[in-house]
């Protein structure tokens, strides 16, 4: 029996310093606790900015939150001449369990190309780290080829050449979606992240069954749940509402056992 664990991460973006962090760490784990959240049930995950990765560890290790720590970004090289750039080693060796990869704003505003997100998919392999791959369609992509087409693609081009594939999971997150308020319709997310699953499946085979696939955009804790009700979406990827300790709290005790 396969069991997919939902997911519930935090990407905090370019806002807060590592002492904001800290007191946000702090505030959401003592709400998840009163509040007697099922850590086992459903995994939670901060992911902050490179400046508080080391703060973040530091305070979740000595109070032992059973949250997890995410990174936003990841070199595709390993150790060198790279001036600004972290490699996957150095966040290994922060308790950095999982990276955001081809986050839209990065394949938007820094012109990162499917390749790009190929070779940070791999640099997270090689790192032991558990790349979120995100995924997802513009409002002019959406009007010309529906919805499912570019995110089928953008996972399909992620996951090409490696070795062999290790631990993944993929964030549906429709462009015209974020920091929109606009949300895709749940039915729309649950049919895209079917087909991403099937197109996996038809790729890679059953390891398909274990990719956990997360719904992105607006959500908040008054929608979270029409979205986690699909059968092919696993937890969902939050970008603004994750800086609201109460309102990521409140996403994140959506329970959902999803039992294969
Ligand atoms: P919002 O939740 O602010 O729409 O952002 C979603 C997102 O981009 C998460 O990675």
């Amino acid at each position: 029996m396969t069991e997919r664990t939902p997911l519930i991460a935090g990407n905090w973006k370019m806002n807060l310093d590592h002492l904001q962090s800290i007191a946000l760490i702090q505030k959401l784990a003592w709400t998840l606790i009163e509040k007697s959240h099922d850590f086992k049930d459903v995994e939670v995950c901060v992911i902050p900015p490179f400046t508080a990765l080391r703060s973040a560890q530091t305070l979740i290790d000595a109070e032992k939150f059973e949250l997890s720590i995410g990174a936003q970004d990841i070199s595709k090289h390993k150790a060198g001449a790279y001036t600004g750039e972290i490699s996957g080693q150095m966040l290994s060796k922060l308790a950095v369990k999982y990276v955001v990869v081809g986050h839209s704003e990065r394949r938007q505003y820094h012109g990162e190309s499917d390749e790009l997100v190929r070779d940070k998919v791999a640099a997270c392999f090689a790192s032991g780290l558990i790349p979120i791959i995100c995924v997802g369609e513009t409002q002019e992509q959406l009007e010309s080829h529906g919805p499912s087409a570019i995110p089928v693609r953008q996972t399909l081009e992620a996951l090409k050449g490696h070795e062999s594939l290790k631990e993944f999971v993929v964030a549906y997150e429709p462009v015209w979606a974020i920091g929109t308020g606009q949300i895709a319709s749940p039915e729309q997310a649950d049919q895209v992240a079917a087909e991403v699953r099937s197109a996996i499946l038809g790729e890679h085979g059953e390891l398909a069954e274990q990719v956990r696939i997360l719904y992105g955009g607006s959500v908040k804790a008054g929608n979270v749940a029409s979205f986690m009700q699909g059968p092919n979406i696993d937890g969902v990827l939050v970008g603004g509402a994750s800086l609201d300790s109460d309102e990521f709290a409140g996403i994140s005790r959506y329970k959902k056992h999803i039992v294969l």
